[in-house]
C-alpha cells in the first residue's frame, strides 16, 4: 500500500515536471495558447532535446540560430498540427528522409541559411499542404528527381544562393507544381536555361535568375511565355542575341541590370512589349543613345507606364531629351546616375522632360546634384507632379522658388543630403504638400516664413539636422500637421510661441536634443491632440521631488518617452510628475539613474498598459512601497537591470492585469511566491540573471517555477544557483527544507517528557496490555512486509542499466556478457533494447526503474553530464531514501573525484551511505583477477534483496552527513519496524 502511494506520488511529480508551463529551450509566444513557440539561440545541437518538452498541438515553431547539424527521422512526428516551421540559420548538414514525415498540415517550411548539400529524395514526400519552401543559402548542387513533386500546393520556392547548375533537373523537379507562382534561382551556377522538353508549370509568374552565369537562354520558344516578372540581372555574359526566338510577349517586367544586353538590339529582335523592359543598368548613358532609345520606343509603343533609366552613368540631360520618348504615364526613375546641377542647363527645372510632362512621380536619388536652383522663370509648370524624390544627392543649397514648377507636389523627399541653406521661399507655393522629408541634412535655422505656404502639410521630418532654437511662429501655418519630428538636433530652447499654430499635432519627437526642462504646459495649442511625446536623450533633470507637473494638460497623451537623459539621468522622479496623464498607455523611463523615487509618481496613470524601468535607477534604489498601486491596467512591466534587491508585495503586489514581467539582471536572491500568486493575470516571467540562492529560502519558489501551470518562467531549467557550483535552480535539493526541525523537536521532546512521566504508572497498570499490543502489531507488520517483498520479486528485470551512450561499448562488450551470459542469467533492461518505442522517454525511464529490482548506474564523466541519467539517479535514489528500497548500484568506470560529483547531492549521499564498485583500470596490478572479483561482487549486489539493512542505518546514524539532517533518518526511525524491536 505504502509502496503504491509512493509510486503514484513519484509518478505525479515526474509528470508534473513535464507538464509544467515552462520549457527547457523554448518560449511560448504571448497569448498563443500553447500553439506558437520560439526556440532560438539555445546553443543546443540536438533538435530532439530542444523540442522534447513542447506540447503536442503546436502550430508555429521557430528553431533559429542553434548549432544543429542533423535532423533524425520522425523528428516532428509528435507535432501533427504544425503549420509553420522555421529551421533557418542553423548549421544543418543532414536531414533524414522521414524527418518531416508526419507534417501533413505544414504550410510553410524555412530551411534557409544552413549547410545542406544534399536532399533525401523522400524528404518532402508528406508535405502535401506546403505552400512556401525556402532552401535559400545552402550548398545544394543537385536536386533528386521528383523532390518537390508531392507538394501540389507549393506556390513559393526559394532556391537562391546555392550551387545548382543543372537546369534540366531544376525544371523537371518543379514541372508538376501546378500552383507554383514564384521561383527564385538567383545566385546559382546556371549557365543556360537549356532543358528537356518538359516546361515550367503555367502558373509560374515570377522567375528570378539574377546573378547566375547565364550566357545563353537556349530554351524552347514558349518556355517563358507565362512568366510575368523575369529577373535576369547580373548575368554579365548574357547578350541580346540570347533572346532570339524566345516568346516574351506577355512578360510585364524584365530586369537586365548589368548584363551585356544591348537594349536596342533586344527591342528589335524580341517580341517583348517595349514598355515592360527595365532600362536600369543597361548602359544607355549619353544623349545620342537616349535619343535613339526614345525614338525606337516611340516607334513601338504610344505610351509607357514607367520609364526606368537608373544606374546608366548619365551625366547630363539637355533640354527636351525625353520629348522624343513615348508619353510616360506614371513614373520616371533616374536614380544612380552621375547627374550634376549646372545652372541654366535646366536640369533642376526639369527642362529635359520637354513635352513629356504628364506623369506623377519623378525619382532622382543617388546622383550628384548639389543645388536646386530657382525655377521662378518656368512658364509652364508640371501640374501633374505629385511626388519628387532627391534623396542621397549632395544638395547643399535649395534656392528660393526651387519648386515653383511643380506646384502640386504632395510628397517631397529632400532627406539625406547636406542641405545647409534652405531659402526662406524655397518651399514657396507648395500648397498641397502633405509630406516633407528634410531629415539628415545640415539645417541650422528655420525661419518663420520657411513653411509659410505648407498649409496642407501633415508630416514634417527634420530629424538629424543642427537646429538649436525653435523661434516663435516657425510652424504657424501648419494647421494640419500631425507629425513633427525634430529628433537628433541641438535644440536648447523652444520659444513660447514656437509651436504656435500646431493645432492638430499628434506626434512630437524631440529626442536627442539639448533641452534642460520640459515646458509642455506652455504649448497649449496641442494640449488636446498630442498622443506621442518623445523626450529621450535630452538633458532633463530634476533636482527635487517637488517639481510641478509639466504634462498636466496633455490629456490625450498615450506614449511618453523620457529615457536616457544626459549626462546623469533624471536623478529624481518627482511627486505627481505624471499628473494629468490619464490616457497614458506607454511610459519609458530607461537609463536614468534615478535615485529618489516619489512613491506617488505613477498615481494618475490608471490606464497605463506598458511601463519600462530598465536600467532606470541608481544601484542603491529601493522602489518605494505602493509605487505601482494605481496601475490597474498595466499588462507589461519591464524592470531589467534596475538594481532591485527585494521583490516585495508592497511594490509588486496586486498588479491585477499584469501579464508580462521582466526582472532580469537585478539583485534579489529570491522572489516571494505569495507576491507572484497575487498577480492573477501573470503569464510570462523572465527571471534570468538574478542571484537566486539554492537554499531553503527558495524551496517554494523552485516548486512554483517548475510546477505552476499558469506562468511561463522563461528558460527556468537553465537558471543557475547563485552559489555557482554548477547546480541548477530547478532541481536543487529541497527535501531538507520541508521538515520544520523546531516543531519536530518540540513535539518529540514533549512526547518524551510525557512518556517518561507516565511510564512508571503505565508499567504497573498496563504491562500485559502493552506486551500483547506489541506482539499483535509485530505480526501484522510482518504480514505486510512479506506481501511487500513478494511484490518486489515480481519485477520484470533484475536491473535497469543507466548509462551514457558514450559508454555503450563497455556496456555491450563487458557488462552484458558478464551479467546476462556466463550462467548467471540475470535479466537486464537496456534502454535501446527494451524501451517501448513511441512511449515518452520519461515514462520509459520511470517504468524501467520501477520494473527492475535494481538500477545500475554506470558513472563516468559523460554520464554526469547527461541529463536523463540524473533523472534515473533521482528516481532510484528516491526509492532509496523515501521508499527505503535500496535499488541503486553505482559502478564507476573511471576515477571520479568527490568534488566532481559534489553537485549531485543525492549521489554523494549514496556514496557516503553505501559501497560502490570501481571498474579496475587496465593498468592495475592484475587486471584479469581484479575484474573477476568486480563481476562477482556486482552479480552478488544485483541479486541481493533491496530492503535496507539495519546496520546501514546504524552506520548512517553514527556518522550523519550534513545533507542528511532530517531527510530520511528521521522517517526511517518511524517507519522501520526493526528499530523498535531491538
Ligand atoms: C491539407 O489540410 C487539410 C486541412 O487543413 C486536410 O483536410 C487535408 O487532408 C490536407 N491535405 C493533404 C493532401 O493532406
Ligand atoms: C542534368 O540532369 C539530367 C537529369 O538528371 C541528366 O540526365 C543530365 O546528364 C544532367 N546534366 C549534366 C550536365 O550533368
Ligand atoms: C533650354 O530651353 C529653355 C527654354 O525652354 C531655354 O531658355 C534654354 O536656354 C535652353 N537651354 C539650352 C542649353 O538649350
Amino acid at each position: 500500500m505504502a509502496a503504491l502511494v509512493y509510486r503514484l506520488l513519484c509518478f505525479g511529480l515526474v509528470l508534473a515536471a513535464v507538464a509544467a508551463y515552462t520549457f527547457k529551450n523554448c518560449i511560448e509566444e504571448k497569448n498563443s495558447n500553447r500553439r506558437s513557440f520560439k526556440c532560438n539561440q539555445r546553443r543546443e545541437p540536438n533538435i530532439s532535446v530542444i523540442m522534447d518538452d513542447l506540447p503536442q498541438h503546436i502550430v508555429n515553431l521557430s528553431i533559429l540560430g542553434n548549432p544543429i547539424r542533423y535532423i533524425p527521422d520522425k523528428a516532428f512526428a509528435r507535432f501533427k498540427d504544425l503549420h509553420l516551421l522555421r529551421l533557418d540559420n542553423n548549421r544543418l548538414m543532414a536531414i533524414e528522409g522521414s524527418a518531416f514525415g508526419e507534417l501533413h498540415q505544414l504550410r510553410s517550411l524555412n530551411l534557409s541559411f544552413n549547410n545542406i548539400s544534399e536532399l533525401r529524395p523522400s524528404l518532402f514526400a508528406s508535405l502535401h499542404n506546403l505552400t512556401f519552401l525556402s532552401l535559400r543559402a545552402n550548398r545544394l548542387k543537385r536536386l533528386p528527381g521528383g523532390i518537390f513533386s508531392a507538394m501540389p500546393n507549393l506556390s513559393t520556392l526559394m532556391l537562391q544562393q546555392n550551387l545548382l547548375a543543372n537546369f534540366t533537373e531544376m525544371v523537371d523537379s518543379v514541372s508538376n507544381l501546378s500552383d507554383l507562382l514564384q521561383l527564385n534561382l538567383c545566385l546559382n551556377k546556371f549557365t543556360s536555361l537549356h532543358h528537356n522538353r518538359i516546361p515550367f508549370p503555367r502558373s509560374l509568374s515570377k522567375l528570378y535568375l539574377c546573378r547566375n552565369n547565364l550566357s545563353a537562354l537556349g530554351c524552347e520558344r514558349s518556355f517563358l511565355s507565362d512568366v510575368k516578372i523575369l529577373d535576369l540581372s547580373y548575368n554579365s555574359r548574357l547578350a541580346a542575341e540570347a533572346f532570339l526566338g524566345v516568346d516574351l510577349a506577355r512578360t510585364n517586367y524584365l530586369n537586365l541590370h548589368s548584363t551585356a544586353v544591348n537594349v536596342m538590339t533586344l527591342l528589335d529582335i524580341s517580341n517583348i512589349h517595349a514598355g515592360h523592359v527595365d532600362f536600369t543598368g543597361t548602359g544607355v548613358k549619353n544623349n545620342s543613345m537616349l535619343l535613339a532609345l526614345c525614338n525606337l520606343l516611340t516607334r513601338k509603343v504610344k505610351s509607357l507606364n514607367a520609364l526606368r533609366l537608373g544606374s546608366n552613368g548619365i551625366r547630363e540631360l539637355p533640354n527636351d531629351t525625353l520629348s522624343h520618348c513615348p508619353r510616360i504615364m506614371t513614373s520616371l526613375d533616374l536614380s544612380g546616375n552621375h547627374m550634376k546641377s549646372v545652372k541654366n542647363k535646366m536640369l533642376n527645372c526639369l527642362g529635359f522632360l520637354g513635352e513629356n510632362r504628364y506623369f506623377k512621380k519623378l525619382v532622382i536619388e543617388h546622383n550628384h546634384l548639389s543645388n536646386l536652383y530657382s525655377c521662378k522663370q518656368v512658364r509652364r509648370p508640371f501640374w501633374e507632379f505629385e511626388e519628387l524624390s532627391f534623396r542621397y544627392n549632395r544638395i547643399l543649397m535649395v534656392s528660393d522658388y526651387a519648386f515653383n514648377h511643380t506646384p502640386n507636389v504632395v510628397t517631397l523627399n529632400l532627406n539625406i543630403n547636406i542641405i545647409a541653406f534652405l531659402g526662406h521661399k524655397a518651399l514657396k507655393g507648395l500648397h498641397r504638400l502633405k509630406t516633407l522629408r528634410l531629415d539628415n541634412n545640415l539645417l541650422t535655422d528655420l525661419y518663420s516664413d520657411t513653411f509659410e505656404d505648407l498649409s496642407a502639410l501633415q508630416t514634417l521630418n527634420l530629424r538629424n539636422n543642427r537646429i538649436s532654437v525653435i523661434f516663435n511662429w516657425t510652424f504657424l501655418r501648419l494647421r494640419d500637421l500631425t507629425t513633427l519630428d525634430l529628433g537628433g538636433n541641438k535644440i536648447v530652447r523652444i520659444h513660447s510661441a514656437g509651436f504656435r499654430g500646431l493645432g492638430r499635432l499628434s506626434k512630437l519627437y524631440l529626442d536627442g536634443n539639448k533641452l534642460k526642462q520640459i515646458d509642455m504646459s506652455l504649448h497649449a495649442v496641442f494640449w488636446h491632440t498630442l498622443t506621442v511625446l518623445d523626450l529621450e536623450e535630452n538633458f532633463i533633470r530634476f533636482s527635487t521631488l517637488n517639481a510641478s507637473s509639466p504634462f498636466v494638460n496633455l490629456s490625450r497623451l498615450s506614449d511618453l518617452k523620457l529615457g536616457g537623459q544626459r549626462p546623469y539621468g533624471l536623478t529624481h522622479l518627482p511627486h505627481k510628475l505624471f499628473r494629468g496623464l490619464r490616457n497614458l498607455r506607454s511610459l519609458y523611463l530607461t537609463n536614468n539613474q534615478i535615485s529618489y523615487f516619489a512613491a506617488d509618481a505613477f498615481d494618475d496613470l490608471t490606464y497605463l498598459r506598458f511601463l519600462t524601468l530598465d536600467k532606470c535607477c541608481d544601484v542603491n534604489i529601493r522602489l518605494p512601497p505602493g509605487v505601482f498601486k494605481n496601475l490597474r491596467n498595466l499588462t507589461k512591466l519591464t524592470v531589467e537591470n534596475a538594481g532591485i534587491q527585494n521583490f516585495s508585495g508592497k511594490v509588486f503586489g496586486n498588479l491585477t492585469r499584469l501579464q508580462t514581467l521582466q526582472l532580469t539582471h537585478n539583485g534579489m536572491q529570491s522572489l516571494d511566491v505569495d507576491v507572484l500568486n497575487s498577480l492573477p493575470s501573470l503569464r510570462y516571467l523572465d527571471m534570468r540573471h538574478l542571484p537566486l540562492s539554492c537554499t531553503c529560502l527558495n524551496s517554494r519558489l523552485q516548486n512554483w517555477t517548475v510546477h505552476n501551470d499558469r506562468v511561463q518562467v522563461v528558460y527556468v531549467y537553465n537558471l543557475p544557483c547563485q552559489e555557482g557550483d554548477k547546480s541548477n535552480f530547478y532541481n536543487f535539493e529541497t527535501n531538507v527544507c520541508y521538515i520544520d526541525l523546531g516543531k519536530y523537536l518540540f513535539f518529540s521532546t514533549s512526547a518524551a517528557v510525557a512518556l517518561l512521566a507516565a511510564f512508571p504508572l503505565l508499567y504497573v497498570k498496563l504491562y500485559w496490555k502493552i506486551k500483547y499490543g506489541y506482539y499483535a502489531f509485530r505480526s501484522w507488520f510482518g504480514e505486510q512486509w512479506r506481501k511487500f517483498r513478494e511484490e518486489e520479486e515480481n519485477c520484470a528485470y533484475d536491473a535497469f542499466v543507466s548509462y551514457n551512450s558514450n559508454d555503450e561499448d563497455w556496456v555491450m562488450l563487458q557488462l552484458l556478457p558478464n551479467l546476462e551470459g556466463k550462467g548467471s542469467s540475470l535479466k537486464l533492461c537496456l534502454h535501446h533494447r527494451d524501451f517501448e518505442p513511441g512511449r515518452d522517454i520519461v515514462d520509459n525511464i520511470v517504468a524501467a526503474v520501477y520494473s527492475s529490482r535494481k538500477t545500475i548506474c554506470v558513472v563516468s564523466r559523460n554520464f554526469l553530464q547527461s541529463e536523463w541519467c540524473s533523472l534515473e539517479i533521482q528516481l532510484a535514489s528516491y526509492r532509496l531514501f523515501d521508499e527505503h528500497r535500496d535499488v541503486l548500484l553505482l559502478v564507476f568506470l573511471e576515477p571520479v573525484s568527490e568534488r566532481q560529483i559534489s553537485s549531485y547531492h543525492r549521489m554523494r549521499k549514496v556514496m557516503l551511505k553505501k559501497t560502490y564498485l570501481q571498474w579496475p583500470a587496465s593498468d592495475c596490478v592484475d587486471p584479469e583477477q581484479a575484474r573477476e572479483l568486480f563481476w562477482s561482487q556486482l552479480r552478488r549486489a544485483v541479486k541481493a534483496g533491496s530492503k535496507l539493512e539495519t546496520e546501514e542505518n546504524d552506520e548512517t546514524r553514527a556518522a550523519p552527513d550534513i545533507d542528511d539532517l532530517g531527510d530520511s533518518d528521521t522517517q526511517t526511525l518511524i517507519a522501520d519496524g526493526n528499530f523498535y524491536m531491538d
